[in-house]
């Protein structure tokens, strides 16, 4: 018995050494760990529990049935982090480059479907040459199986990329498909073609971190959501951002128990809308003064910061924050905000999350670039993103509302729950200057007549009141009390139910 035992760690500390120590040097020679080193930092120690450990490739090609390496290139199983379970994979590099073969994706499969079937959230670290060469089409049914369950696992458990790695053609659609996408900077990069082809193609040359690189996704595309420095960086940052997620559609959002006072006061908020309207301010200073003990974890704070996104908690419960930033562009709806907040609010209606809405928007950013790739149509995703969503909503207007990206902005007319302004709030169809120019277009030549009309007009609607006459806004709220308010109507709200009509599903505007 004794020596079969000791059969099985023989054969568990060889699959453990994945590709070898030549490959396992190779890949710590890059800056990068191994794929089981990666599972040791993002998890609890200890808690990691492998399947398919075994697992071989069924490929007779090339010299393939002698070359079997136990796992076949990717880590699986389950473990948990802070107490709370999570499935994983965990591509290993040393084994095959990583690459996806049958039965390497029947493995990341397999524990995709335990996580639907038991409610836990996904955690996929990328790192592959992509479709296992050898296998040819068994490899691109292998992807396919995958991308389906990524898409049947959408909207019931929470899907986190971690890009480590090379991620390159097809592969790059399954971590499209999952929620949230990180990426390490200098190590891993996603193109659907690479260098060389585009080169072929298009004559242009660019670098593979150039062309996708975490900088380039995290800041122009827009395809990933935060870029980090390194392995470990990234995956202890998965860890706290993982705090934040529900297990599952069917769970309620987790609670961390916090010692920041519900009903702290914070006179500097009085102060922070400057004395001109034109004046910037960071939106950020409110977040950070709101949440509990200033923790915010920013999603996409790079790409389109005109429109800032992120999770805090209130009351050690999980809120998905969405704010205009001043800062930016003015804080302008434009393409890429509307579409990187439109994934967000549907993220957070998806599984359960309060949305809180910080609003000063001066409109929609004007101009042919805007027009013509199509603003109305992405405008209207977080329009509609906003108008579908039943989670508890409560929107602060601390400055500007105008136009459409008032209606836009969680307004009450699209079911926000509780709508408030500071005094400072100028809620009307646009600014005053743009207005009277319209209406008296015919004392345009007339300084002194305009500067009265400007003055007029801002007096009677550079307010929050005429709003909150009509009801629209439920009331005008002192600054500093603005954590208070929020947390009471998250209180209250606690146990909103509102269903949507029954519908295969909608028709977002993609
Ligand atoms: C089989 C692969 C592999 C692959 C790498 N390897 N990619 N084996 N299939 N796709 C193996 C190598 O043979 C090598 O084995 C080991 O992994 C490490 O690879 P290196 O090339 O030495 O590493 P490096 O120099 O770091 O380069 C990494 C790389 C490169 C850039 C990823 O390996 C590469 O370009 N690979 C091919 C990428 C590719 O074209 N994949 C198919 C894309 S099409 P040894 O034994 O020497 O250690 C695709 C379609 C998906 O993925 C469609 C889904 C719908």
């Amino acid at each position: 018995m004794l020596a079969i035992l000791q059969k099985l760690e023989e054969k568990r500390a060889a699959a453990r050494m994945g590709g070898g120590q030549a490959r396992i040097d190779a890949q710590h020679k890059k800056g990068r760990l191994t794929a089981r080193e990666r599972i040791e930092v993002l998890l609890d120690e200890g808690s990691f529990e492998e399947v398919d450990t075994y697992v071989e490739h069924n490929c007779v090609d090339f010299g393939m049935a002698d070359q079997k390496i136990p796992g076949d290139g990717v880590v699986t199983g389950s473990g948990t982090i802070n107490g709370r379970l999570v499935f994983v994979f965990s591509q290993d590099f040393t084994v095959f480059g990583g690459s996806l073969s049958e039965r390497h994706a029947q493995k990341i499969c397999k524990i995709m479907d335990m996580a639907l079937k038991v409610g836990a959230p996904v955690i996929g670290l990328n790192d592959s040459g992509g479709a296992r060469i050898q296998e040819g089409v068994a490899s691109l049914g292998g992807y396919a199986e995958v991308f389906q369950r990524n898409v049947l696992a959408s909207g019931v458990v929470p899907q986190i990329s971690v890009i480590m790695g090379p991620c390159a053609g097809g592969a790059v659609y399954s971590p499209a498909m999952t929620d949230f996408i990180f990426m390490v900077k200098d190590s891993s990069y996603m193109f659907v073609t690479g260098p060389d082809v585009v080169k072929t193609v298009t004559n242009e040359v660019v670098t593979q971190e150039e062309l996708g690189g975490a900088v380039t996704h995290t800041a122009k595309s827009g395809v990933a959501d935060v870029a980090f420095e390194n392995d470990i960086e990234a995956l202890l940052a998965t860890r706290d951002f993982f705090d934040f997620l529900p297990l599952s559609n069917r769970e309620h959002v987790p609670v961390r128990p916090s010692d920041d006072p519900w009903d702290r006061i914070e006179e500097s908020l009085d102060t922070l809308i400057p004395d001109s309207a034109n004046k910037p301010y960071d939106m950020k200073e409110l977040i950070a003064k709101v949440v509990d003990e200033g923790d915010f974890f920013e999603v996409q704070p790079t790409h389109a910061a005109n429109i800032i996104t992120g999770f805090g908690r209130i009351e050690g419960r999980t809120v998905g924050i969405v704010a205009n930033q001043p800062m930016v562009l003015a804080g302008c709806l434009d393409i890429n905000s509307s579409k990187k907040a439109g994934r967000f609010v549907r993220f957070c209606d998806a599984f359960d999350i309060p949305i809180v809405t910080f609003v000063d928007v001066p409109g929609f950013l004007p101009g042919t670039a805007q027009e013509h790739n199509g603003i109305i149509k992405h405008g209207a995703k977080l329009l509609f993103a906003y108008a579908e969503a039943t989670v508890p909503k409560i929107t602060v207007i601390t400055r500007k509302a105008y136009g459409g990206a008032y209606d836009v902005m969680s307004s009450k007319h699209l079911r926000g729950d509780y709508n408030y302004a500071w005094p400072t709030a100028e809620i009307a169809v646009m600014g005053a200057k743009g207005a009277v120019e319209i209406i008296f277009r015919k004392d345009i030549g007339e300084p002194e007549k305009i500067a009265q009309r400007t003055k007029e007009y801002e007096d009677q609607f550079a307010n929050p009141f005429v709003a909150a006459s009509k009801g629209f806004i439920d009331e005008v709220i002192m600054p500093h009390s603005t954590r208070r308010r929020i947390a009471l109507g998250l209180r209250k709200l606690r146990n909103k139910s509102l269903e949507n009509p029954w519908k295969k599903h909608d028709n977002i505007p993609l």
